[in-house]
């Protein structure tokens, strides 16, 4: 018996594929915005506890600055992560909607509750910006926005494990509809969770690199920034391998065996060893080197998505191969192609992208009066 509701008979107006690499594309931004995001303002927390209760002096104000320079970008970090979070969620309700609405259902007090969690969340990270900015005290207000963060993180892997698991949906629907109970204990949850919440020290190391970059920025705090970025990503990554390896053991037999056996899923792991190889000589590097160079800015940059391209993909064998091996095949759909839409949509698409490239650079050379002026 299929355990899946029945698919929608009108067919996609595009292919499998297109819809794929869209969403592999979209998720990816969203990802990278998502670890920027949850790395920088861990980091940020730490800097602002260590400014107001550490060595004091020159360090003290190096430290509050470079809190002040990572706090003041995350309310435009977080507008990056919603709006790059829309379209990978489209294309995912696309190609595994019969699986992600049921899923979505199932948790729904949980899934409804991150508007309200999300919606704190930025009221916390406007407060700790603003007070960071001024050279006060706000750690506090940091790590509470912290913990709303990851629990958001913990509810979206929740989903992402339970839409995979239609075994549980008939028990859990019968024990309650209304949408309060959690899944039953997953061995996977935990090990998927820990690699994003990991990686975003990774990648929060990496958007120290990318700051440091700005020239407007005082020398000190700029070699600060480099140094310290290069340190925390060159330690993460580290950290984070024995994290990604966990994620894969704890896969069943089946799927493990699928993603050893498929050349895409083979490539994507070894893109991500690679680029978590490169990531680690180039945070030495900086480490080491301690003077910025726009030149790391970009190598950071790059890295960074390179290695979040991999691990998507690679996520994505994990779903299909679990999916395939319960009777739902994304490949498996009826498709009547609209051609002339989809040339529309990806003109659109491409526009959009180009908007989103300019706000980055715009974010870049943006010149706040207050950077780089905290003393201690
Ligand atoms: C602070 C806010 C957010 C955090 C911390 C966050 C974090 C995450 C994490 C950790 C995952 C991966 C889950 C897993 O596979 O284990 C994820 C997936 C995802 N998130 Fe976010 N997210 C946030 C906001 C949003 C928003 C506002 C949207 C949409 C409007 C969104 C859309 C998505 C989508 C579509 C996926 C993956 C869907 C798929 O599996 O294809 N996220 N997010």
């Amino acid at each position: 018996m299929n355990m899946f509701p029945a698919v929608d008979p009108i067919p996609l107006p595009a292919p499998v594929w297109l819809f794929k690499a869209l969403h592999v594309a979209t998720l990816a931004l969203h990802f990278v915005a998502v670890e920027v995001f949850l790395g920088s303002l861990l980091v940020a927390v730490w800097l602002s506890l260590r400014g107001r209760a550490g060595a004091g002096g020159a360090l003290g104000a190096l430290r509050l600055n470079a809190a002040s320079t990572l706090a003041r970008h995350l309310p435009v970090v977080l507008t990056f992560v919603i709006n790059l979070g829309v379209p990978p969620l489209l294309f995912a309700q696309v190609l595994y909607g019969r699986a992600l609405y049921t899923s979505s259902v199932l948790i729904g007090v949980y899934w409804i509750g991150v508007v309200f969690l999300l919606t704190a969340c930025y009221w916390l990270v406007y407060r700790f910006a603003a007070r960071a900015e001024a050279g006060r005290s706000a750690w506090l207000l940091g790590l509470a926005a912290w913990l709303l963060a990851g629990a958001i993180a913990r509810i979206y892997s929740t989903n992402m494990t339970l839409m995979l698991r239609p075994e549980q949906w008939g028990a859990m629907y019968s024990a309650t509809a209304l949408g309060w109970r959690l899944p039953p204990a997953d061995p996977t949850l935990g090990p998927r969770w820990l690699f994003m919440l990991s990686g975003g020290l990774v990648m929060g190391g990496l958007w120290m690199i990318w700051l440091s970059g700005r020239k407007h920025l005082t020398e000190g705090l700029r070699s600060y920034l480099v140094s310290n970025g290069g340190r925390l990503a060159a330690v993460m990554v580290v950290a984070q391998a024995p994290v990604a390896y966990r994620v894969f053991r704890a896969q069943p037999e089946a799927v493990r065996a699928g993603l050893n056996g498929t050349t895409v899923y083979q490539l994507a792991g070894v893109a991500w060893l690679v680029a978590a190889g490169l990531i680690l000589a180039l945070g030495l590097w900086c480490a080491w080197r301690k003077s910025p160079a726009s030149k790391a800015s970009w190598i950071a940059a790059a890295l960074g998505l390179a290695a979040m391209l991999s691990a998507v993909v690679y996520r994505d064998g994990i779903r299909d191969l679990t999916l395939v091996g319960k009777g739902f095949d994304v490949w498996q759909r009826a498709v009547a192609t609209n051609w002339p839409v989809v040339a529309l949509f990806l003109v659109v698409f491409v526009a959009g992208l180009a908007a989103v490239g300019w706000l980055v650079s715009v974010m870049r050379r943006a010149k706040p009066v207050s950077e780089g002026g905290i003393e201690n």
